[in-house]
């Protein structure tokens, strides 16, 4: 498991200091690494890997002016995603085919480029006020949550296809232990476009849902509902989970919440949980699905998160993040609920928390 509290810092002073001038470059260089596959040259680069390509070669294929083509590659050399064959011929680089063919690190890099990259200028404003100061670059939402079905593309299809991506990977894994004891109703919270929810349905034939969200997202999920003819099995309960007295549908066997509670601060959490525990009974269980930074097996996991954090902070709601598994815990238990299984989902980033009544 990866914990930043414990790493040693081993870099050598001269490595140190070469690493924070790079850093220094990583807003410019990721705008290049983006602009090389955005304009078709890397693919160029990897069609033509065996013998090379000049930029002039390049530049005459794809119409592309020769001064673009070769500043592209020549700086592809620094970041890694091209190299030099010999004089003035490259070649893809290992880690520029990942940047191309990687479903994953393309959907990383459009969602960092259209939702996240404009909004990250005002950083500084959104730690300073505890407010999405970013949020203006997508639209006049004081949460980004308002605004969602109204984002304009591209900026929506890199936000949805992120969020699914890592959700829509854990679902298919965690359908045993959700159902494990059979349950009836199943109470979906954040259910955003109906994916669970429809999931559900087609891997159990009997089960009921209710997705409760802001209305914007229960409209679009209601009619991906109705065009699969799941109306009758899924229901939705348009709701603000932080209003003071939230009253949550109390049929629920299984009460389901993926990614969801990572768009509130701390404090909200509680409030979110607390309210929904009153709808609970000592059959009942809640499951958190999460992705937590110290539960990962690698860096590079958690320094993706760390930047999903940052999203929030500049972009989302100004108040929430990615938690470290132990902070969400403590939300848990100071709800008055306990974490029963804490369930390493496999090959997988994700966390599921079981909960019951305490
Ligand atoms: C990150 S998405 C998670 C979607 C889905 N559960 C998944 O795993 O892919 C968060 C969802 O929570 C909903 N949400 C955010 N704030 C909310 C609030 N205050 N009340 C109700 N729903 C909210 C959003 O509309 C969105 O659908």
């Amino acid at each position: 498991m990866y914990d930043g509290h414990f790493e040693i810092d081993n870099l050598s002073t001269d490595d140190a200091k070469r690493q924070a001038d790079m850093l220094a470059w990583h807003p410019i260089m990721f705008q290049v690494a983006r602009v090389l596959s955005s304009t078709g040259i890397l693919k160029e680069v990897k069609v033509g890997r065996k013998n090379g390509g000049t930029p002039e070669t390049i530049s005459e294929k794809l119409s592309i002016p020769l001064y673009g083509v070769k500043i592209l590659l020549e700086v592809g050399l620094s970041i890694g995603l091209t190299k030099l064959m010999r004089e003035n011929t490259y070649t893809i680089s290992k880690m520029g085919y990942f940047w191309l063919l990687d479903k994953q690190i393309q959907i990383n890099m459009d969602y960092v480029h259209h939702v996240c990259y404009k909004g990250m200028y005002h950083l500084e404003e959104a730690i300073l006020t505890n407010k999405p100061a970013g949020l203006k670059e997508l639209g006049p939402w004081e949460k980004i949550y308002e605004g969602l079905s109204l984002l304009d593309e591209p900026i929506k299809k890199a936000w949805f296809d992120f969020d699914h991506y890592y959700s829509d990977i854990a679902f298919k894994k965690i359908f045993p232990e959700i159902f494990k004891n059979n349950p009836k109703m199943i109470m979906d919270v954040g259910g955003n476009t109906g994916k669970f929810s429809i999931a559900c349905c087609k891997y159990n034939e009997d089960v009921k849902l209710t997705i409760v969200d802001l209305a914007g997202q229960w409209n679009r999920a209601k009619k991906n509902i109705e065009e699969l003819g799941l109306s009758d099995r899924i229901s939705g309960h348009v709701m603000d989970v932080l209003i003071d007295d939230p009253v949550y549908p109390g049929n629920a066997d299984v009460i389901w919440m993926s990614q969801f509670l990572d768009c509130f601060s701390e404090e909200e959490i509680v409030h979110v949980l607390s309210n929904v525990s009153k709808s609970m009974n000592e059959n009942s269980a809640l499951y958190i699905l999460e992705l937590y930074w110290d539960r990962q097996d690698h860096p590079v996991p958690a320094y993706c998160l760390h930047g999903t954090s940052i999203y929030f902070t500049a972009m989302a709601n100004g108040n929430s993040k990615m938690y470290h598994s132990g902070d969400m815990r403590k939300c848990v238990e100071k709800a008055g609920l306990k974490v029963v299984d804490d369930i390493d989902v496999e090959n997988d980033y994700h966390t599921l928390y079981r909960c019951e009544l305490a």
